[in-house]
C-alpha cells in the first residue's frame, strides 16, 4: 500500500483522550465540508478498473497500528476519489441523491451515540422519534389514520418487505402469483425471487405506449390466473419509474385490488416525495389508499445512506408477519403502544435512520423542502423542453417527476434530419456520446432502454442543480453529438 507511514498514536487508539478526540473530529468535520465547498468545481466521477483500485488501494491489516489522523487523511486523498460525486449538481444519472447538511449532522450524532433500535427498551426516545416521522410521511401520503410503517436500509428492502407480507397475509397459498409493471424496479423482481416466487408466478405486464400499466391488461392477467387456478396476491405499481418517471393510474389500479380481494403496493422510492409538491400531488393522486408504499428518503428527500422506509396501511401487519419471539428477548415485550421495530421488518440491529430526517425537516421547513423538490420536477419539464425544441434532439418520453430521456440524431450537411438511421447507429452514437460527457466531466447522465430504443437520461432530483447546469450539459450533449457525426 502506498499509504500513510505506520506508528505515532494519539494515546489509546480505541479511546484517544478528549482532547485528541476532539481535535480528530474537527479534523473530519474539516474533511467534509472541504468536500462539500469544492463540490461543484469538481468532476461529478471518477472512476478506476480493479486493477488499478488494487495497486493504489489494497494492503494488509496494520499489526500494531498506525497514526489515525494520517489515516484519515489518505482515505479522503485517495479512496474516496475514486467514485461517482452523487451529489454534484451536475450528477444526474441513475437515481441521485443529494443530502442536506443537517442529514450528514443526524449522521455523525447518530455514530457517536450508536443507539441500538430493535426494541423499544434499547431505543424508547429514537422510536418514538421514527414513529414520529413516520406519522409526517402518513399525513404527506393521505393514508388512513393509524397507517405506518418502518425505517429500512433502502428501496429494495421495503418492497421486499412488502411482497413478503403480501404473500404471508394471504397464507403462503400454492400457486401465488404477483403483477409487476415491466417499468417496475428490478428490485420488485428480486424481491419476488427472494420471496420464493417462481418465475412463472411473477407476471412483468407491458405497459401502452404511456408506459403506464394498463388496468385492463392487469385484471385481464388475474382472470387468466384465476382461471387456471393461481392464487392472485399483489399488485406492484410505480409511483415514479425509474426510467421515466411514469405514475401507474393508481385509483383505478387500488379499486382493481380491492375488487379482487388483493393488495396493491406502490413503489415509490424515487417518486414519492413528490407528494410535498402541488404536481407531485396531482401526478400520485391515490397513493394514500394503497396497502403499502416504498419511500427512499435517501433519494428525493435529501437524506443521506442508507434511509429507505415501507409504509403500510396497517403496520400491525407487518408485526404479525415478521415478529419472531425468541427467549434472549423476552425483556424487550411491550406495554402498551410502544414498538419493536425490530418485529416490523427484517432487521433486529437497526440505526436510529429517523434523527437526519427528523433534523432536516425541523430545520429546514417542510416547505423549504417542497421547493427543493418542486425545482427538481421544473428542471426536468424544462429540460424537456429544451429538447424538444432542438432539431437535434428527440424527446423519448415526455418529462415526468424530474426524469427526461431522450437521444441525438444527427442532421445531415443541410440541417435537416439525416433521415432514418438504423437504430444500431443510433445507439453506438448515443452511447459514445455518453461516455465522453462522463470521461470529459460534464456531467454523468445513464441510460434506459425504451421500446428497445437506447436512451439517455436525465434525473434531476439534487437541490443543488439549477438550470445553468442542466442547460450546460445539454449544450454539451449536442457538441458531442455533433462531433460523432
Ligand atoms: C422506483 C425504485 N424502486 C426501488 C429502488 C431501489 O431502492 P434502493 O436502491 O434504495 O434499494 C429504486 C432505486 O433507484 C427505485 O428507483
Amino acid at each position: 500500500m502506498s499509504g500513510p507511514g505506520t506508528g505515532g498514536g494519539n494515546g489509546d487508539a480505541l479511546v484517544p483522550d478528549h482532547e485528541t478526540m476532539r481535535r480528530l473530529a474537527y479534523r473530519a468535520v474539516d474533511h467534509i465540508v472541504d468536500r462539500w465547498a469544492g463540490l461543484e468545481a469538481d468532476r461529478p466521477w471518477q472512476g478506476a478498473s480493479r486493477a488499478a483500485a488494487e495497486a493504489r488501494l489494497d494492503g494488509p491489516p496494520s499489526e500494531d497500528g498506525g497514526d489515525v489522523e494520517a489515516l484519515m487523511d489518505w482515505a479522503v486523498r485517495e479512496v474516496f476519489p475514486l467514485a461517482g460525486r452523487i451529489d454534484h449538481p451536475r450528477f444526474m444519472g441513475f437515481v441521485p441523491s443529494g443530502p442536506a447538511w443537517p442529514a450528514v449532522l443526524a449522521d455523525i450524532l447518530v455514530s457517536g451515540h450508536n443507539v441500538f433500535q430493535g426494541t423499544w427498551l434499547e431505543s424508547a426516545g429514537p422510536s418514538q422519534i421514527e414513529l414520529t416521522v413516520l406519522e409526517w410521511f402518513r399525513g404527506w401520503l393521505g393514508m388512513p389514520e393509524g397507517a405506518g410503517g418502518i425505517l429500512t436500509s433502502g428501496g429494495s428492502v421495503a418492497n421486499l418487505l412488502a411482497v413478503v407480507a403480501a404473500r404471508d397475509l394471504a397464507g403462503a397459498p400454492e400457486g401465488g402469483v404477483i403483477y409487476l409493471s415491466e417499468q417496475g424496479h428490478s428490485s420488485l423482481e428480486r424481491a419476488a425471487r427472494v420471496a420464493g416466487f417462481s418465475p412463472e408466478r411473477v407476471r412483468k405486464l407491458a405497459t401502452g405506449p404511456d408506459r403506464r400499466l394498463s388496468v385492463d391488461a392487469v385484471a385481464a392477467a388475474i382472470a387468466q390466473d384465476r382461471e387456471r387456478g393461481l392464487h392472485p396476491l399483489l399488485i406492484c405499481a410505480n409511483g415514479g419509474a425509474t426510467s421515466t418517471g411514469v405514475v401507474d393510474p393508481l385509483p383505478e389500479l387500488t379499486a382493481l385490488a380491492r375488487r379482487e380481494g388483493i393488495r396493491l403496493h406502490v413503489d415509490a422510492a424515487y417518486g414519492g416525495f413528490a407528494v410535498l409538491t402541488e404536481e407531485g400531488r396531482v401526478a400520485l393522486a391515490g397513493i394514500g389508499d394503497a396497502d403499502t408504499v416504498t419511500l427512499d428518503p435517501h433519494k428525493w428527500f435529501f437524506q443521506t445512506y442508507e434511509c429507505g422506509c415501507l409504509m403500510a396501511r396497517d403496520p400491525g401487519e407487518l408485526e404479525r408477519v415478521f415478529r419472531v419471539s425468541a427467549a434472549y428477548l423476552q425483556d424487550t415485550h411491550l406495554q402498551d403502544r410502544e414498538v419493536n421495530f425490530g418485529d416490523r421488518g427484517i432487521q433486529l440491529t437497526r440505526a436510529f435512520r429517523a434523527l437526519g430526517i427528523w433534523l432536516t425537516v425541523q430545520s429546514a421547513g417542510r416547505r423549504r423542502l417542497a421547493d427543493a423538490i418542486g425545482a427538481g420536477i421544473d428542471l426536468g419539464a424544462r429540460a424537456g423542453a429544451w429538447v424538444e425544441a432542438h432539431p437535434e434532439l428527440e424527446l423519448l418520453h415526455p418529462a415526468s417527476l424530474g426524469i427526461v430521456c431522450f437521444r441525438f440524431r444527427p442532421l445531415d450537411g443541410e440541417g435537416r434530419d439525416a433521415g432514418p438511421r438504423r437504430e444500431d447507429e443510433l445507439e453506438a452514437l448515443n452511447r459514445e456520446l455518453q461516455e465522453r460527457m462522463l470521461q470529459g466531466g460534464h456531467a454523468m447522465m445513464s441510460s434506459t432502454r425504451l421500446d428497445g430504443r437506447y436512451s439517455l437520461r436525465f434525473c434531476i432530483l439534487n437541490h443543488r442543480s439549477r438550470w445553468e447546469h442542466v442547460e450546460a450539459a445539454l449544450e454539451q450533449v449536442v457538441r458531442e453529438g455533433r462531433a460523432l457525426s
